[in-house]
């Protein structure tokens, strides 16, 4: 029904190997020709339940109707002035509203920029600024993004930071806590208090930076206890807590942020993905304090906060209010996590079913054995599922954990069948 006449995927792969250099890595040989919440449909007609939701940037789906509307209205308006040049009201709005969101009793401000790196190099920009302090200190497994500041700062060497040195100097990795691996909360503030001991006086550091929950580090949940011990160490060295949101944020855990559930509050928060619907647009959010620290002119982009993106950032919250989609968030995560559970009883390869929210993965491994993970199974699970009308992603240090980012907004009926799928899978290639 929605078949491309003169494409196929065939065609089109051999085209983009062509046309774009290889280094834009490909998950999967499908090439989109329509998306509707949860279901895509691709050129060769063929329809594929969608659990990847263009890696976390489509919890209210493909496409969704409100979403769509409010871009629509604003292409009949303006599309674009830069900010910083003719302001407009809808980035002003935005901010507003997602400075209500943000935990913290303190006076807030935001800040749009376009990609979550921008995010996480204009946090620790505002960082510096505010400190008057260089050291960054992140942790190993993190992924803070692509451009040279955060590649620096992301945790993982291959396929990321490899070749691209020399990086940025003052940055530092602590260990982050994976209970599963026998990494524990002690440990890894240890190995922060270890920094400050080999590396950085504690006085020159700016921030310290953690993800909430890993996202390309494979779905790892920070314990509350390990953002609460980070915010008190954070408060004794005069140091800023940022957390990355940015594959976390706009609901994917079952709270806006998901740090909200420590009960902690970050000086600075960095989000993208998931707040505009699919439009891109990134935010950092924090202390209005430490926001103005920078100087006027500091901050900014030419495209930053475009005025479409920002319409349908709004829409977005009006979504999730109208549809109470952080109530679905927790129930999406019920429901996936009852059924990968069911399948890790009858596979022990699945050696966990972790997550927080709808942010839910399982980790592989050899005879469930955690000291060999199994990356090639992971590729393989996904490999069929793709066969069989399910797309997957993979992530992880060791590549062997499938995460699922459906979007929210899919039915019961659709999670259930992209269930189905995925056990069959297991079924098949486990
Ligand atoms: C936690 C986190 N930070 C930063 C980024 C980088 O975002 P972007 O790819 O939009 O630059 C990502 C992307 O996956 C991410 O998950």
């Amino acid at each position: 029904m929605h078949r491309e006449p003169h494409l196929t995927n065939a065609t089109l792969f051999a085209r983009r190997e062509a046309a774009i250099p290889r280094g834009v890595g490909h998950s999967h040989q499908i090439f989109i020709a329509r998306g509707e919440n949860a279901e895509i449909w691709d050129v060769e007609g063929r329809r594929f339940v969608d659990f990847a939701g263009g890696i976390a940037v489509l919890n209210t789906g493909h496409r969704h109707p409100a979403v769509i509307q409010a871009v629509k209205d604003q292409l009949d308006k303006y599309t674009h002035t830069c900010f910083q040049v003719l302001a407009y009201e809808p980035y002003i709005e935005l901010a507003e509203r997602i400075n209500a969101k943000a935990p913290g009793d303190f006076l807030k401000k935001t800040l749009f920029l376009t990609t979550g790196s921008e995010a996480v190099e204009n946090a620790i920009k505002i960082a510096r600024a505010f400190t008057g302090r260089s050291g960054v200190i992140c942790f190993s497994g993190g992924y803070h993004g692509r451009t040279l500041l955060t590649l620096a700062m992301t945790g993982k060497v291959v396929p990321y930071k490899a070749g691209f040195g020399p990086f940025p100097a003052e940055v530092f990795h602590a260990t982050f806590p994976n209970a599963l691996h026998g990494v524990t909360v002690e440990d890894s503030i240890a190995s922060v208090e270890a920094i400050f001991k080999n590396d950085i006086e504690a006085r020159r550091v700016a921030a310290i930076i953690i993800e909430p929950v890993q996202g390309e580090g494979g779905f790892t949940v920070a314990p509350p206890e390990m953002l609460q011990r980070l915010r008190a160490l954070c408060d004794q060295h005069g140091i800023l807590m940022i957390c990355d949101e940015v594959q976390t944020g706009a609901g994917r855990t079952g709270t806006w942020f998901a740090v909200e559930q420590s009960g902690v509050a970050p000086d600075l928060i960095t989000m993208a993905k998931s707040m505009a619907g699919g439009f891109p647009i990134s935010a950092v959010v924090g202390r209005a304090d430490v926001m103005d620290a920078a100087a006027p002119g500091g901050l900014g982009g030419t495209y930053a906060g475009s005025p479409i993106a920002c319409a349908a950032a709004l829409a977005v919250l009006d979504v999730f209010d109208k549809e109470d989609l952080l109530q679905r968030s927790r129930d999406v995560g019920e429901r996936l996590t009852a059924a990968l559970k069911a399948m890790a009883a009858r596979h022990a390869c699945i050696g966990d079913v972790r997550g927080m929210g709808a942010m839910v993965a399982v980790e592989l491994f050899k005879n469930g054995d955690v000291k060999q993970p199994d990356a090639d199974l992971a590729r393989r699970i996904t490999a069929e599922a793709t066969a069989r009308g399910l797309i997957l992603l993979t992530c992880g240090t060791y590549g062997n954990v499938i995460r699922i980012l459906v979007p929210l907004t899919a039915s019961d009926a659709l999670l259930d069948e992209g269930l189905a799928i995925m056990a069959d899978c297991f079924d098949a290639a486990a």
